[in-house]
């Protein structure tokens, strides 16, 4: 079925994964285009690695929508050596944070924004939440075996050693602040209005069902967040981080990852990466039968 056509009310779009650091993917960028005056754009992380490159992509897209939304990815919040900011941790995701603020970009720190326009009202919720290890495949037990097992398979995260947790002594110890904090921001919100929520990583195990390496899951998301679609009525859920861009069903709920990814990866699905996903308003309602399964894919 077609996506209605774009009306000058203007719709809710969503893209991740950006990764503007390969010039392709920074080509790409350069060319987006919202359909209507009115879009919004959310923005759910790897804008880039290097601060400058983040502060140019969310410029430039807010140059364009009326709205940018962004939420931190992993990449944002590595710090490479060769940054000029070498901020880290819990200070690097503050930095980015006002970096956002100077260019009029919303983040998880500023009051959850209404979309308004056709398929509202919701309230818009990007979050940073981060990873706790507890995504694991089947037959795996502890963090522990899991992290052996990748070490094992050659399938270790970089954020193993370029994303810092600072202040917090661990990154599981980080995700538990991130989630207490969220849900505290949620409690106080509009409980009349459904959300759409924005995360790098997803909010569920399954999507993470089919990566190639299974024991990668643990550096996607955590458990705490498995029903926090029905907890908080979300209209749509977005997500990104696996590089699998598709639309999934949970719960009669639409999942949306969104990822462009790398130029390597999108080039196997076409001659350039797929436009921002429209979110609001709805697109396609949920499937009868279960969709395809899409072959595995690499290491995001
Ligand atoms: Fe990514
Ligand atoms: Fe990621």
């Amino acid at each position: 079925m077609p996506p209605p056509a774009p009306s000058l009310a203007g719709g809710l779009y969503a893209i991740s994964d950006l990764h503007v650091a390969y010039p392709d993917n920074r080509a790409f960028t350069q060319n987006l285009r919202p359909t209507s005056e009115a879009d919004w754009l959310l923005v759910a992380g790897d804008v880039a690695e290097h601060v400058s490159d983040v502060e140019w992509a969310l410029r430039t897209l807010k140059e364009r929508y009326a709205t940018v939304v962004w939420a931190p990815g992993n990449h944002e919040l590595w710090t490479p050596k060769e940054d000029l900011v070498q901020l880290r941790g819990e200070e690097r995701y503050r930095h980015l944070v006002e970096v956002c603020r100077s260019l009029g970009v919303l983040t998880p720190e500023d009051p959850y924004p209404v979309w308004d326009g056709p398929g509202g009202p919701v309230t818009v919720v990007p979050m940073f939440l981060l990873y706790d290890y507890t995504f694991l495949p089947d037959g795996v037990s502890t963090k522990e075996e899991a992290l052996a097992g990748a070490y094992s398979a050659g399938a270790v995260c970089t954020d193993e050693f370029l994303l810092h947790p600072d202040p917090y002594p661990s990154r599981e110890a980080w995700c538990q602040a991130r989630v207490e904090a969220t849900e505290r921001r949620l409690a106080d919100r509009d409980a009349d209005l459904p959300v759409v929520l924005v995360n790098h990583f997803p909010l569920n195990q399954e999507p993470t069902k089919i990566l190639r390496y299974p024991l990668f899951a643990q550096w996607c998301g955590t458990r705490h967040t498995e029903n926090w679609h029905l907890r908080y009525r979300a209209a749509a859920v977005v997500y990104g981080h696996l590089h699998i861009p598709r639309t999934t069903w949970y719960d009669g709920i639409r999942f949306e990852e969104v990822s462009v990814g790398y130029p390597r990866e999108w080039r196997r699905r076409g001659n350039a990466p797929r436009p921002p996903r429209q979110i609001l308003p709805p697109v396609a309602a949920p499937p009868v039968a279960p969709p395809p399964v899409p072959p595995p894919i690499a290491v995001p």
